[in-house]
Formats: structure tokens, C-alpha cells, sequence
């Protein structure tokens, strides 16, 4: 099996008055995630993505299409045990402590009795909770309910991950020490199924995206293959800075390095392209030459923008 999750013509409409005509939250969407990739749902509000997850942790059921996770409909039992789950809005009980809250999920996911205390431990020191396993739930901001949250949904040593908006709420540090974690799991061989509005950070993290917007899924692939070619960017060393200055009235953007080089970004034009490729031939090691390419946070916004002018 080479992938972890499969989507075959999912839609999901949700009760509608019957003098409405119905729209469907999720429509006909079709995906599959690979094994051991690191896959963002993005979409703007309302796009659909947390009724996908739902309908893939079978909180909810489809109207149409199917689901599948490891092989397995979304249904079966084994399979829920070796998923770890964030949902977007946790919620706990207030009363119970870190340490309790985290025994409890341990048992209900078998984990067994003498593995429990090193695991809440082990999975408290990875979220940075370690000082607060004996205080109450009820007392806890949102970024750190969101960390208890991520340490519930690890418990288990997942084979899939699926976390909704799992930077929601934490601090610039918060999100750094998150990402880490992800890309561990990663690392661990755990797959990651997650949405986020947080472009940048998907950006860092991700393998593959796909884009949802009213429902319907605009485009999935390979960031690296999603992402348009923009132009060339050079890296000059700092001994051939005179190089450097012939070309930087040429270049969209310019960045002096630390070490005294230059990072010079030129748009796609033919004529551009030669003269850099010519500087490339005649200085060989002096000038690294790669492409640049389009941010995902453009990208998301082209993807958006055209699906609007098409509706
Ligand atoms: N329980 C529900 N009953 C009726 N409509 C719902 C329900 N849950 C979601 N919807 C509708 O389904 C659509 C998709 O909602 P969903 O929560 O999946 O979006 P989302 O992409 O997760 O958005 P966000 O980024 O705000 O979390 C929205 O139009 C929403 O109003
Ligand atoms: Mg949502």
C-alpha cells in the first residue's frame, strides 16, 4: 500500500431547509495522501476542511463518495487506534490535571499499564508541559491547551497524524517547537494530515498541499511542483561583488549576505536569462544559479483569485 489515506468522491451535505437549494460543505473530492508525506489542507473559512477531517475520523457521516485510512474505512476500530487526533476545537475537562486528562487517554487507547507513566512523560517533555502535569486543565491559556491537545494526539505513537489548525493559538515559539514535533513524527515515519491558515508555516513543513475553497478541492500536488518558476536567482561570493554591481539595477530583488555576497532575484525574461547564463559560464564557481520560486502565500492567493473569476 502506498498510500496513507484515499478520497474518492467524497461529498458531504449538511441538513438544508427544504425551500433552500442544498450546497454541498465538501463536493466530490478526490485525494490521495502517500505514505509518510506531510500533507496541508488550505482553504479560506468555510472551505470544507474541517468536515473533511471530520468525515475522516468518522464523526460525521458522507453523503456521498468514501474514505479510506491505511486500507481501512474510517469506521474500523484498529485503525482509530493508530491515528493521532487534534480536533480544532479541543475541549477538556476542566477539573482533571495534565497528568490525569493524559492517563486517561492513554487507557482508552490501550496503551499498556506499564508503558503509561513514561509515555505521558515522554509526550509532556516533547510538548514543553513537563512543569505543569500536575496542574489543572481549567487553568490553562489556549496555547497550552493546544499543546496538552498535541500531546494527546501523539500518545499513541501514531502511524497517521490529522490535526486541525494545530498552530492556532500558540506563540511565535510555540509554533517553531510544533513544527519540530511535526517534522519528528515525520522523521519517526508518521504521516501528517493537517489544515492551517498559517501559509508561511505550511510552507516550511509541507510535501504536499492541496487547496479547498467552497467545497471544492482547486488543486493537490508536490509543493516543490506546484510552485511556479518565477525567474533565476544568483548567489554571488563576496570576492566578485563588482560582478554583482553591474547586475543590480537588473534584478527584482537584491539581498546583501552576511558573508559580503549577494542574493540577486531576476524575473522570467528571455533576454535576462542569457546574459545571467553567460556570467554563469564565465565565473563557474563564483555564481550558484537557482530558480526562484512563486511563495505559497502568492500562490494560495492566484488559486483563489481564479476560482473566484470562474464561479
Ligand atoms: N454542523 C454543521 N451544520 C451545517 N453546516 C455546517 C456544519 N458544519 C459546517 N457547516 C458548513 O460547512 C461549510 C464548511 O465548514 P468547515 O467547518 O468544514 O470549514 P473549514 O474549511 O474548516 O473553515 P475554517 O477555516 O473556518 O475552520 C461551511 O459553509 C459551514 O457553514
Ligand atoms: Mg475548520
Amino acid at each position: 500500500m502506498e498510500n496513507v489515506i484515499e478520497i474518492k468522491n467524497l461529498t458531504k451535505y449538511y441538513g438544508s431547509f427544504f425551500w433552500k437549494k442544498p450546497v454541498p460543505a465538501l463536493h466530490d473530492l478526490t485525494l490521495d495522501i502517500p505514505i509518510g508525506a506531510v500533507f496541508g489542507f488550505l482553504g479560506p473559512n468555510g472551505a470544507g476542511k474541517t468536515t473533511t477531517i471530520k468525515l475522516l475520523m468518522d464523526l460525521i457521516k458522507p453523503s456521498g463518495g468514501e474514505a479510506s485510512i491505511l486500507g481501512y474505512p474510517p469506521d474500523n476500530v484498529e485503525i482509530k487506534k493508530q491515528i493521532g487526533f487534534l480536533p480544532d476545537e479541543p475541549v477538556f475537562s476542566s477539573y482533571l490535571s495534565a497528568n490525569e486528562f493524559l492517563d486517561i487517554c492513554a487507557r482508552l487507547l490501550g496503551v499498556p499499564s506499564r508503558e503509561r507513566k513514561g509515555r505521558i512523560a515522554e509526550v509532556l517533555s516533547i510538548v514543553k508541559m513537563t512543569k505543569h502535569a500536575k496542574a489543572k486543565l481549567g487553568g490553562f491559556s489556549r496555547g497550552m491547551v493546544q499543546r496538552i491537545g498535541i500531546a494527546q494526539a501523539i500518545l499513541n505513537r501514531p502511524r497517521l497524524l490529522i490535526l486541525d489548525e494545530p498552530l492556532v493559538g500558540l506563540d511565535p515559539h510555540g509554533r517553531q517547537e510544533l513544527k519540530d514535533i511535526i517534522l519528528h513524527q515525520k522523521a519517526g515515519g508518521t504521516s501528517v494530515f493537517f489544515c492551517s491558515h498559517i501559509l508561511s508555516d505550511v510552507e516550511k513543513i509541507c510535501d504536499s498541499l492541496g487547496i479547498l475553497y467552497e467545497g471544492n478541492l482547486l488543486c493537490a500536488g508536490n509543493l516543490d511542483e506546484l510552485l511556479q518558476d518565477t525567474g533565476v536567482r544568483l548567489h554571488i561570493k563576496p570576492e566578485h561583488d563588482k560582478i554583482a554591481k553591474t547586475l543590480l539595477s537588473e534584478a527584482s530583488e537584491t539581498v546583501k549576505l552576511p558573508d559580503g555576497g549577494w542574493e540577486l532575484t531576476f524575473l522570467n525574461n528571455k533576454e535576462v536569462k542569457q546574459t545571467l547564463l553567460g556570467i554563469k559560464e564565465q565565473y563557474k564557481d563564483a555564481v550558484i544559479m537557482i530558480p526562484a520560486k512563486e511563495n505559497l502565500e502568492k500562490f494560495f492567493f492566484r488559486k483563489i483569485a481564479d476560482a473566484t473569476r470562474t464561479n
